[in-house]
């Protein structure tokens, strides 16, 4: 029997993994409210293992403290692993186990979904007819048809975003270190290529210490005057200061951010009560060309079932002594 303490539980998170639990019954999961981090780590003595999601804290501190108390794995229900102290979990015997790609699709529906509303104001238009205005000033969008998408990162989901603009009629560039030999419709180009090229960019590359702060003022600069873009990826990928004064110097059409470098405190939580003293986010979501969500680029349906399927899969594997195929090491 393999004992999972299952942290930073909402009430979705539960729905499916108690629909998928029957199908393995030599796993036993218990369910927290609280983020695994350095002052809760200690929660999981008398567990196997834990299983966490992408806002929760397992750096250097986490990891030892859940070493201390006997875990031997981490199973993420999510794909990025940039929040876990990989190597230090790898000296110390703890396996990381992770969910790659469950569903490419809903990530990059949703950077499309961001390009769109924030192109077409749909979060202004919304609200507008609400009030009845019918009005149409600051609403003016541009087409995407025949426009150049330049897509930065083309694993499983910057190849799903880049099949849905071409589907729109866009041209698509791409950058990545590894061209995907699937995407005989993309031109592979050199990131300075696609800066200048692109009227959409789409961010889909991980977060790492050659990506932080890819999008900055130098790159920022290079882009074409009324560009749109789009993160979903990771936060760090852009710096937020220099993205803000692009946007009061009108650089950007339009930004659509499903993450962004201070969302850590947001993300998932109900703060509507609190008066913000001071936050970039807030100032991000000053701006009429901006739209924001929460970290919700995964949240579909079919993207849950694949995220509970697939880590329960990882726990059995576990069990077992076999090999999965998602290890991160
Ligand atoms: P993947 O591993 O299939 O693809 C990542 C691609 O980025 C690879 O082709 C890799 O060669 C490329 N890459 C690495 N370094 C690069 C660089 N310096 N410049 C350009 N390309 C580079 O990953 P996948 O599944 O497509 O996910 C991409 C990212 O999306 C994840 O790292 C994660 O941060 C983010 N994500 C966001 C979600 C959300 O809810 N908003 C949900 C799931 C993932």
């Amino acid at each position: 029997m393999l004992k999972i303490l299952f942290y930073d539980t909402k009430s979705y998170d539960k729905e499916f993994f108690e629909k998928e639990r029957s199908h393995y019954p030599e796993l036993q999961i218990e369910y927290l409210k609280s983020e695994l981090n350095p002052a809760t780590a200690r929660f999981a003595k008398g567990y196997d293992a834990v299983c966490a999601f992408v806002n929760c804290e397992i750096g250097t501190g986490t990891v030892r403290l859940l070493h201390e108390n006997k875990v031997r794995l981490i199973l993420l229900r999510c794909a990025g692993f940039n929040h876990v102290d990989v190597e230090k979990a790898k000296e110390l015997g703890i396996k990381v186990l992770r969910v790659p790609g469950y569903s490419p699709e809903a990530v990059a529906e949703h950077a499309m979904a961001l390009a769109l509303a924030a192109n077409r104001k749909m979060h202004k238009a919304y609200v507008r007819v609400r009030e009845n205005d019918f009005s149409l000033g600051g609403m003016l969008g541009v087409n995407f048809y025949g426009k150049t998408a330049g897509i930065v990162g083309t694993g499983k989901i910057g190849a799903a975003m880049a099949r849905i603009c071409f589907g729109f009629g866009m041209k698509v560039l791409a950058f990545d270190k590894y061209p995907n030999s699937g995407l005989d419709f993309a031109t592979y180009v050199t990131m300075d290529e696609l800066l200048s090229r692109s009227d959409l960019i789409s961010l889909h590359c991980p977060l790492t210490d050659d990506t932080y702060h890819l999008i900055q003022e130098s790159t920022i600069q290079q882009m074409k005057d009324g560009v749109i873009l789009v993160n979903t990826s990771r936060g760090g990928l852009v710096k937020t200061e220099d993205l803000i004064k692009g946007i009061r110097a009108r650089k950007f059409f339009s930004v659509g951010l499903d993450v962004y470098e201070e969302e850590k405190r947001n993300v998932f939580e109900d703060r509507s009560d609190e008066i913000l003293e001071s936050s970039v986010t807030a100032r991000l979501l000053s701006f009429p060309n901006v739209v924001i969500t929460s970290h919700q680029g995964f949240f579909t349906q079919e993207a849950l079932s694949a995220i509970s399927e697939v880590t329960l899969k990882n726990a059995q594997a576990f069990e077992r002594g076999e090999k999965t195929g998602n290890e991160v090491e």
